[in-house]
């Protein structure tokens, strides 16, 4: 069933993050599925604007229509992930969507502002609730000094501020994290005060952790063994710090990149072990599984999993 994202802020707020998982493809799709009905967790189908360039919006569109049919007790909204003003607009006019994210944080306050704006105007006549960003997600640039550093994270008053007047429903801040595998050197890690401070001016105010994978270890080195070339130091965040920042007020957590590891992981020991193999179905299968699993675990770690009952009796 595919509710609105801001019923299921509503209801997790400070008790549990809604994990917001990336879809590209039908295995991602069952697998993200079976995952989350494994769990009882409900969740959140992000697509990005690549996503829908490389599946085709109606192909994604149906995947997620069939996939609702198919498993009737899942629970989850459909957020499109760091859109522009056109792919928002879009989004909003189908109708389909449950979210949008408009993602002008590399503008200047006011035009992030005026434009977030804009997209909240239209989103909130049709009943879409708008994710906006502010700060900038930071790299690990060994040579940037700590003053540097908390200068790209999100300022507090500035957050209260841009809520205030562009009307977004919800905001992804910069609290240390940033997208892809290489996040953190040595001891880096969340920025728990500075969220803090967000969260006191912005009481009852859901925030979005985006860049949230924690890039397993294992799972470099089993893609290494297998043939890979990824950068052993690459790391990422400490999936036991989500029940830390959940009281705080992070209520979607977003996960890809840890998802895509998962799959070369999969297919790349299925060629090294299974040389003379064709059949794309076999590596599918596994894949399949082992995303199951790994959906299962994130939202045993963001406080989700058992919650769909729970869910289904508050929107009821
Ligand atoms: O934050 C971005 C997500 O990981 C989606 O990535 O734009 O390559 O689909 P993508
Ligand atoms: P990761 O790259 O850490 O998985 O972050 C994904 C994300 O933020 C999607 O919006
Ligand atoms: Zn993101």
């Amino acid at each position: 069933m595919i509710v609105t994202t801001k019923q299921l802020f509503e209801i997790s707020y400070q008790k549990f993050a809604i994990g917001a998982y990336n879809i590209n493809n039908m295995e991602q799709t069952l697998g993200l599925f079976r995952g989350n009905m494994q769990s009882k967790a409900p969740f959140i189908i992000q697509i990005s604007k690549g996503a829908r360039k490389y599946a085709e919006v109606k192909m994604l569109e149906a995947m997620i229509r069939a996939a609702d049919e198919l498993f009737p007790d899942a629970i989850f909204a459909v957020h499109l992930d760091h859109g522009d003003e056109e792919a928002c607009y879009d989004c909003i006019d189908s109708g389909f969507y449950s979210s949008v994210m408009i993602d002008a944080s590399h503008f200047p306050l006011e035009e992030n502002i005026a434009i977030t704006k804009r997209v909240v105007e239209r989103a909130h006549a049709k009943g879409i609730s708008v994710e906006a960003e502010l700060g900038k997600l930071g790299g690990v640039e060994e040579d940037i000094k700590v003053d540097e550093k908390h200068a790209l994270l999100t300022d507090p008053n500035e957050a209260k501020e841009f809520v205030k007047r562009s009307g977004c429903d919800s905001l992804a801040v910069a609290i240390g994290t940033s997208h892809g595998m290489y996040k953190f050197k040595g001891s880096q890690g969340l920025h728990f005060e500075r969220i803090s401070e967000i969260q006191k001016l912005l009481p009852k105010f859901p925030l979005v952790m985006h860049g949230s994978s924690s890039v397993p270890q294992e799972e470099v080195r089993r893609i290494n063994a297998a043939g890979g070339k990824l950068d052993p130091s690459a790391r990422g965040v400490d999936e036991d710090e989500f029940a830390k920042a959940i009281p705080l007020g992070v209520t979607k957590v977003n996960i890809d990149t840890d998802g895509r590891m998962v799959w070369t992981r999969v297919h790349r020991e299925f060629f090294r072990d299974t040389p003379e193999g064709i059949d794309f179905r076999t590596p599918g299968k596994t894949y399949i599984k082992e995303y199951a699993d790994f959906i299962a675990h994130k939202n045993e770690k963001l406080l989700s999993a058992g919650k769909l009952d729970q869910v289904r009796t508050q929107l009821s």
